[in-house]
């Protein structure tokens, strides 16, 4: 490819890249099956150690989803987390920074001031109720495959939100949403040898809600490439 294909090429995936934000207020409105299938079918291509695949993928919609969201928001507060793959301890150094600044942009966004927990804890809890999508999927894996099987869901969440973008559809992962695993299994048949690694939330964002107006940085490349040779 010459330097013109090179540069098309990273124009039309960087107006992706950059135009996806995480929708944290969504429409009721579904979304119609065939466009769900279509997202599905573009983030298969996602790439996975010996393209072994091991996402399972739970869609859920309607009456279900709206019995889980019931129940999970009833245990948000009331229950403390047990995810079924171990949360960080702690964010340290660069990534305390990074987490903090982005949770001072959602709350300015959304008129929290700083240090109002009564406030940001509402909001918090606004993840158990999926910041009203009309779906979600919630992604699974083998736990025999450890931390690689992790990873490669971690590559099929990052297609996931990108071939939905693409495709005119907001959507935000979910780590908070894996906290009260016991729902999602009373409700849906996830193997006891299949670990919840996290959902995604999607449907049509709520263009006239606050907490989509702001978007987030990204840190300068010299933070993170070491270059060798
Ligand atoms: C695996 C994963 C889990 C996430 N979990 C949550 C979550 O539980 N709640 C939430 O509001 N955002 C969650 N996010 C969204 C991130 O906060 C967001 O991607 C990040 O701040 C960058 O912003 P952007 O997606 O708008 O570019 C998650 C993102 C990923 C990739």
């Amino acid at each position: 490819m010459n330097d013109d294909g090179a540069a098309a090429g990273l124009a039309a995936l960087g107006r992706l890249m950059r135009g996806r934000f995480s929708c944290r207020a969504f429409l009721a409105e579904p979304l119609p099956r065939p466009l769900i299938a279509a997202i599905l079918e573009v983030a298969q291509r996602a790439a996975s150690w010996s393209n072994i695949q091991p996402w399972g993928l739970n869609l859920v919609s309607g009456a279900p989803l709206e019995a889980i969201r019931s129940e999970l928001f009833a245990c948000a507060g009331a229950t403390p987390p047990s995810p079924e793959l171990d949360w960080p301890h702690e964010f340290s150094g660069a990534h305390r920074e990074r987490r903090r600044e982005c949770g001072w942009a959602l709350y300015a966004a959304l008129g929290i001031a700083r240090g109002d927990r009564v406030a940001s804890g509402r909001q918090l809890r606004e993840n158990f109720r999926f910041f009203g999508a009309p779906h979600v999927v919630l992604v699974d894996c083998d736990a025999a495959l450890g931390t690689h099987g992790v990873m490669d869901c971690g590559a099929w969440v990052g297609a996931f939100l990108l071939a939905a973008h693409a495709a005119g559809v907001d959507a935000v992962a979910q780590a908070a949403v894996a906290a009260h695993p016991g729902v999602w299994r009373r409700h849906l048949a996830i193997a006891p040898g299949r670990r919840i690694v996290c959902g995604i939330a999607f449907g049509r964002q709520d263009p006239a809600h606050p907490a989509n107006a702001f978007r987030t940085g990204r840190a300068p490349l010299e933070e993170v490439v070491t270059w060798v040779g």
